[in-house]
């Protein structure tokens, strides 16, 4: 008569104690991530090239209208957003450029990604917070791969040589092949996987030329390349793409169609009051005035220009979350779309830009997501890229570090839209879980124990007199049952 209560209660308990209750089912592997970024692909260039791969991929799966990059709308700024969920006020990598404005040093991209001081400020890429509990992550050729943080790097890793071609479609197969060979061979749970086209075509040509239509086809066989090797490798079935970018692209006015942004020729500005500047960078800009000097440029430059956006740090948009950083030089400077920021000369020769307002259409970026995680077939409204950090820990089971994103602008792309988690378990359900566990146990052992023990007191009973009494059974029991 008791002997069915112990079942019924063990039929209850079973799930949490990981005992199969009817079907035995197969331990679901947990889920992968590819994070994919092909630099400077803007959110609209799909719309005047056959894209059948890209199709293809939103049709099994997810496609935002475009997404929103933080500002400043540059490479290495915007993909540790991506890394870390991060405004970039807020991670600190503010620049493509490293500088000290005492020693009046600069770098440019390529050495900047080793120097590991301007990486490494605070905050700490996925790749970490993922080994850190207990995943693989590797990373190839995405920015901010060669720095360490806390002396800690991404356990695979694939940094590119100083001069790299980052257009051979036969080097994009070949580091597609290593990446799915990581996740394959040395089941990594997480890689990122950078290209650094179409940018460099849209820049050199334009967003709205034959070549980077041309571009964006050989993005689109890499697309499909690359779900086939993962088809092939027996992948596909736990393995999460998400394809996005850092920033859009913008087409520059011709120097004879326009009156050109050059601060030295603005009346009232002088270099010489600056003790630091960052400019002839696009259509952005900073300075460091001398002491004293700030209200003097300030007002030398503020509305001097129609196109010419100048700011106090302190004084910056909020919404453009560049503002709040010590890095950040006391004077921003920004153009509008079509426009550059000269120095003393306008020497800069790209028929396309990024670096504009990330409220400007043109520097919004595509996202794309396929996957067991994923809904098929579904097409979701703009949300900013912040919210990308997020969204992976969830897939990926993992506990995310502070960050500016939120789940809730993206959950809806997920298969399970509810609170479960599709790549693990959260630290508190497993908590729970464990406590069902041990509770569950303690019930089957307690049912069992007064079973026995009745039943044994029943037979003591008829052969004498005599009760026993407890034998703290219950306790040992609890205490060498650990979860
Ligand atoms: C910047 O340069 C100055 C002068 O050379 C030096 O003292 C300082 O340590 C440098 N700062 C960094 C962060 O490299
Ligand atoms: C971030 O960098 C700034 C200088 O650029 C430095 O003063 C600050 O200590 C750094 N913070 C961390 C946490 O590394
Ligand atoms: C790409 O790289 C391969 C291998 O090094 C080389 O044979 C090929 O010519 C390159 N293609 C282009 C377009 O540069
Ligand atoms: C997320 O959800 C909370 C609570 O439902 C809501 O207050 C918040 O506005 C949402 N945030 C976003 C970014 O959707
Ligand atoms: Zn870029």
């Amino acid at each position: 008569m008791l002997l069915p209560v112990a079942l019924l209660c063990l039929a209850l308990t079973a799930p949490a104690l990981g005992v199969p209750v009817a079907v035995e089912r197969p331990q679901k592997p947990r889920q992968k991530l590819l994070l994919v970024s092909f630099d400077g692909f803007r959110w609209d260039y799909d719309r005047d090239v056959d894209t059948p791969h890209l199709d293809a991929m939103a049709k099994d799966g997810v496609k935002a209208q475009y997404v929103t990059p933080p500002y400043l709308t540059i490479t290495s700024p915007s993909h540790f957003t991506l890394l870390t969920g991060l405004y970039i006020e807020n991670h600190g990598v503010i620049h493509n450029m490293w500088f000290n404005t005492t020693s009046m040093e600069k770098k440019a991209y390529y050495p900047t990604q080793f120097q590991n001081d301007w990486w490494d400020n605070g905050s700490l890429p996925i790749w970490i917070t993922a080994q850190r509990q207990g995943l693989k992550a590797g990373s190839l050729h995405f920015p901010g791969t060669a720095a360490s943080y806390q002396g800690e790097v991404a356990m695979v890793r694939e940094v590119e040589p100083r001069f790299y071609n980052y257009g051979n479609e036969t080097y994009w197969q070949r580091n597609i092949d290593t990446v799915m060979g990581w996740f394959g061979d040395q089941d990594l749970d997480f890689v990122s996987l950078y290209f650094g086209e179409p940018d460099g075509v849209g820049h050199k040509f334009g967003p709205d030329t034959p070549q980077r239509r041309a571009m964006v086809r050989q993005v689109d066989r890499a697309v499909g390349y690359m779900r086939a090797a993962a088809e092939r490798r027996g992948l596909s079935g736990h393995l999460n793409v998400v394809i996005t970018a850092d920033h859009g692209m913008s087409a520059l006015f011709r120097a004879s169609e326009i009156k050109q942004i050059v601060l030295s020729k603005i009346p009232g500005f002088s270099f010489k009051d600056l003790s630091f500047h960052l400019v002839d960078y696009g259509p952005s800009g900073m300075l460091l005035p001398k002491p004293g000097m700030l209200d003097k440029v300030y007002g030398a430059l503020k509305g001097a220009h129609p196109h010419l956006h100048v700011y106090k740090r302190e004084e910056m948009p909020a919404r453009m979350r560049f503002s709040n950083n010590g890095r950040i030089l006391p004077i921003v400077l920004w153009a509008d779309a079509g426009y550059l920021i000269n120095g003393y000369l306008p020497v800069q020769t790209n028929k396309g830009e990024h670096g504009f307002d990330n409220h400007n259409m043109d520097m919004k970026p595509f996202f794309r997501a396929v996957g067991p995680a994923f809904r098929r077939n579904l097409e979701v409204g703009p949300f900013e890229t912040v919210n990308i950090y997020p969204l992976m820990c969830h897939i990926l089971g993992i506990r995310p570090e502070v960050n500016d994103g939120h789940l809730n602008a993206t959950k809806h792309m997920l298969v399970s839209a509810s609170e479960d988690k599709p790549g693990g378990m959260s630290t508190v359900k497993m908590a729970f879980t464990g406590l069902a566990a041990v509770v569950g146990l303690l019930a089957v052992v307690f049912i069992v124990r007064v079973s026995v023990h009745v039943h044994k007191r029943r037979n003591e009973d008829r052969v004498s007199n005599s009760s026993t009494h407890s034998d703290g059974f219950d306790e040992e029991t609890a205490k060498s049952t650990s979860f």
